[in-house]
């Protein structure tokens, strides 16, 4: 058994160490908000955050994970930071299809608790590896800076 927390509670899970933690969210856990897009850290549709930090779920195992705080795109709103990242991309309207959506929110959620104010540089760089085959990046930039402002 690993023993995780995910979203502030504490769950065990029955399936081998090198297991990907987002196989364990979705499949084990039912929390289907974090998506697979390739597998292979390319692509940012399954971003979480462990101990705040953005980072991929599809390539950390939940042998990676235990001991630390795994937060989902289920649990971010709870957070002063997330509350104010959702509420910016609501209120810009940013998803089209919304695939890649959750991890878009994960990565700016990780950004902005590091980085309070970030420059457009700071959003370009933490922002680069999370693809979004709609093109919402103009809007993702938008509501960045209004969650920023909101700080
Ligand atoms: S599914 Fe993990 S980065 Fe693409
Ligand atoms: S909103 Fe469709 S992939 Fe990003």
């Amino acid at each position: 058994m690993t023993r995780l927390n995910i979203n502030g509670n504490a769950v065990s899970v029955d399936v081998p160490p090198d297991t990907p933690l987002l196989w364990t969210l979705r499949d084990e856990l039912g929390l289907t908000g974090t998506k697979f897009g390739c597998g292979m850290a390319l692509c940012g549709a399954c971003t979480v955050h462990l101990d705040g930090t953005a980072t991929r779920s599809c390539v950390t195992p939940i042998s990676a994970a235990e001991g630390k705080k795994v937060t989902t795109i289920e649990g971010i709103g709870t957070t002063p930071v997330g509350r104010r990242v959702e509420a910016a991309w609501r209120s810009l309207n940013v998803p089209q299809c919304g695939y890649c959506q959750s991890g878009q929110i994960m990565q700016a959620a990780g950004l902005l608790a590091k980085t309070p104010k970030p420059t457009d540089r700071d959003i370009d760089e933490a922002m680069a590896g999370n693809i979004c085959r709609c093109g919402t990046y103009q809007r993702i930039r938008a509501a960045i800076k209004a969650a920023a402002g909101g700080a």
